[in-house]
Formats: C-alpha cells, structure tokens, sequence
C-alpha cells in the first residue's frame, strides 16, 4: 500500500482508466515504480476491514492508495495516520468525526486515475448510498449485501448507476469471494441462462448441519460455533436465514430474476418466543433450540437423509430458504467444515448443475475478494 501522495497527477480523477505507464530499463534511466492508480477510501475496519488493511501493506496492493479510512465514529485521511500499522487500533480512539464529504474530498484530491469506496460494513444506510457515489463517478466495491440483496427499488437504482461506467465489485458479498458472481455474469454474456439454483450459502450453517448428528444437542454446536467465530456475536443473525436470503437474491437478480426482498420465503430456525429477548438472555434459553431440531433430524435419519439449511430458486422464479431433508447422494450431504456450494443448472449446464463450492467466510479470503475488485479497476 502507498499511504504516501504523489505529484504530477492531480486532477485527472476520472472513471476511464489509462494503461499503467510501463518505463524501460535503461543505464541513463533507471526503473521507476510505476505510481499508483487506484485510490481507496475504507469504510469498516473491523474484521474484514482489518484484513484488508494487512493486505494492502504487500506487494498485490503496490498501484493501491488508501487515502481514508473510517470505522462508525472515526476517520483518518492524514497519509503519515494511514501509513501507521496500528491505524485500526488508532481509528478507536484518534482521527476526525465521521464524515463522508470529507473522505470522498479525499479521494478527488488524490489525483488517481480511478476512486473506489469500499464499504466493509454491513451498513444498511451507507448502502443506501452506493448508487449515489456511482453516478458521481467514484467505483464502489462491497461486502456488504445490504443494497444488492436489500428492496428491489435499491437493486433498480444499482443497475441505473452502473450504467453510466461506475464499477460495482461485489465478488465479497456471495461466498466471501468464490467465483458464483462472475461466472453467472461469464455465462450470461455467452448467451446462457439460469434455470435453478440450490446451495449451502452460510459457513456457520454448513458447520452446524455438517456437524449435528442429534446425539450432541444444537445449543451445545452453536456455543461451540460461536466460540468458534463462525457466527455472529447474536448469532440469530445467523439462524435468522435472512443473510442467507440476501445471498439468494443478489444471485437470482444477477442472473435476471427480479425479484422483491419480500419473494424469497424465509424459514428460519429461530422460534418467536427468542425472537424479541437480548442476546444475553437468548444465549442463556439456546436449549430451546433443541428439542424441535432433534426430533426434524430424527425424522430426516428414519427416512435416511440427514438436515441442510439450502437456499432455493426454481426456473419460475420461486426462491426459498430453510431447513432441507436431503438424501446422503446429495451433493449438499457430502459438505464439510464451513464450505459453502453454490449448484448451477443453466441451458447449457443442464445435464449435471454447475457446482462452486469452497470456503464461502473468513476475513483473509473475504478481504482479498475485496483486493481482486480493486485490482480489477487498475
Ligand atoms: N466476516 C466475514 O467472514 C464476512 C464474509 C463475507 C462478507 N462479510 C460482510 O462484510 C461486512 C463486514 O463484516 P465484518 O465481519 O468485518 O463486521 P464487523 O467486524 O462487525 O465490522 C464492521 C465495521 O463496520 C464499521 N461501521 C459500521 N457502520 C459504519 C459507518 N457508518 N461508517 C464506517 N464504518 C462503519 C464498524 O465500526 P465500529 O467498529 O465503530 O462499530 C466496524 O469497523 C458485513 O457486511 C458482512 O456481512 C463478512
């Protein structure tokens, strides 16, 4: 990461991006590093943006400026400040009260060829900016789903914004990287078509069914998974279905089915009655998980399938979420640790479906989805 400004470039802030100057090697002219063209403005330096700020302190990130940075109450755009090593730990306690006019003031005043915000939040009222700073000419890459997998009229003004040459990276927000995105967006320019989708699109979820067998109780494997880190702090963030619902629809509308937050059908794990309660409280009462899932798992064993929390869209455009019977041949049977599977049946994948499947959560691999789209830009 450069945190240092270079001269001669101011200015030429624009979305159109030149070929990266290549300088030939000669006696009279030595080499030069070639300046950077990508400037960055970080929002979130938690657990993804942390990871981001390591990565970009390695060689990948040399042609990438980060130029602010801000958690939910702080901001940095003082270049020796965002050099520090500590920036993150320093963002607590020191920098300027948050203001977006005066990161994006940054980003104009960096003189890089190409501007990029990147939200590592889970912010629905940043989100709600997204398309704003797009048609303002800034790129934006996320890992937040919140506008993409939010209300349909936000998703609508995305794909206006987009079109008039603002870059939109979301590789993040689906699979913390793995290639579902890209390769739905490769196959539709090739004139294909998705027809169904089914998958595991939650880490912690895949871990909890992966490992029940309903001889250890569920509260005891989702403490565990907690303590774990795989789920939230709340971890009916997790149980809710509702992230896994936002990965469906950012998929489904990708792949062209417009579909409304209110049309995917939810069936989350967690009952009414824990809905409402704090977290310490509902931490306290998990056992009231168990008796329900014991008794759907001993159902799924009589029957020889065991349990998965899938995410569904038929070719009518029907998308559901929930917990799943499966037999054992099922390619979601045969998952392990936090691995999330994405199945493709497209016009031309049609005989077998299309399977992505890797680990789909984790800060290095979620911040380098974040990277690729920034280097993608350069
Ligand atoms: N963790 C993963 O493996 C993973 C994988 C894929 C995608 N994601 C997505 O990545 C995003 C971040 O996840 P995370 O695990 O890093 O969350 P996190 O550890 O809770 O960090 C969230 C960060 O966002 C900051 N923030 C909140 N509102 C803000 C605002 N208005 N302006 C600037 N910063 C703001 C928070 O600031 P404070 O510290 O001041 O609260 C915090 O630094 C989420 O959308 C998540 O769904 C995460």
């Amino acid at each position: 990461m450069s945190a240092v400004l270079d001269a001669g470039t101011a200015g030429a802030a624009s979305a159109a991006i030149p070929t990266p100057h290549r300088s030939i090697a000669t006696e009279a002219a030595p080499a030069v590093p070639a300046a950077p063209t990508v400037a960055i403005v970080l929002l979130g330096t938690g657990v993804v943006g942390g990871a981001l700020l390591k990565l970009l302190n390695t060689p990948a990130a040399a042609r990438v400026r980060l130029v602010g940075a801000a958690n939910s109450r702080r901001q940095q755009t003082s270049a020796a400040r965002l050099a520090s090593r500590s920036l993150r730990e320093q963002l607590n306690n020191q920098g300027d009260v948050r203001d977006n006019a005066a990161l994006l003031a940054a980003l104009d005043h960096s003189g890089a060829a190409a501007r990029v915000i990147i939200d590592a939040t889970a912010s629905t009222a940043l989100a709600s900016q997204h398309a704003q700073w797009l048609a303002r000419g800034y790129h934006v890459v996320t890992a937040n789903k919140a506008l993409a997998g939010g209300e349909l009229a936000g998703w609508r003004a995305l794909q206006a914004a987009t079109a008039n040459g603002g870059r939109y990276g979301d590789a993040a927000t689906v699979g913390a990287g793995l290639p579902v995105l890209s390769t739905l967006r490769r196959l539709r320019l090739c004139g294909d078509s998705l027809l169904t989708l089914e998958g595991v699109f939650s880490g912690s979820l895949s871990w909890l069914f992966n490992q029940y067998d309903g001889k250890t109780p569920f509260s005891a494997l989702l403490r565990e998974a907690r303590r774990l880190g795989y789920t939230e702090p709340d971890p009916r963030s997790d149980l809710s279905g509702d992230d896994v619902a936002r990965k469906l629809l950012i998929i489904a509308r990708n792949a062209g089915f417009a579909l409304g937050s209110d049309e995917v059908v939810v069936e989350g794990l967690v009952p009414e009655v824990l809905r409402e309660l704090d977290t310490g409280t509902f931490l306290e009462r998990l056992q009231e998980l168990d008796a329900p899932l014991a008794a759907r798992h001993a159902e799924a064993a009589s029957r020889g399938c065991v349990l998965r929390f899938l995410a569904r869209l038929n070719q009518r455009g029907h998308a559901r979420v929930g917990l799943v019977e499966v037999p054992g041949t099922h390619p979601a049977a045969r998952l392990s640790g936090t691995d999330n599977q994405f199945a493709l049946t497209t016009t031309r994948y049609n005989a077998q479906p299309l399977v992505i499947q890797g680990p789909g959560a984790g800060p290095e691999i979620t911040a380098q989805a974040l990277l690729g789209d920034v280097l993608a830009l350069s």
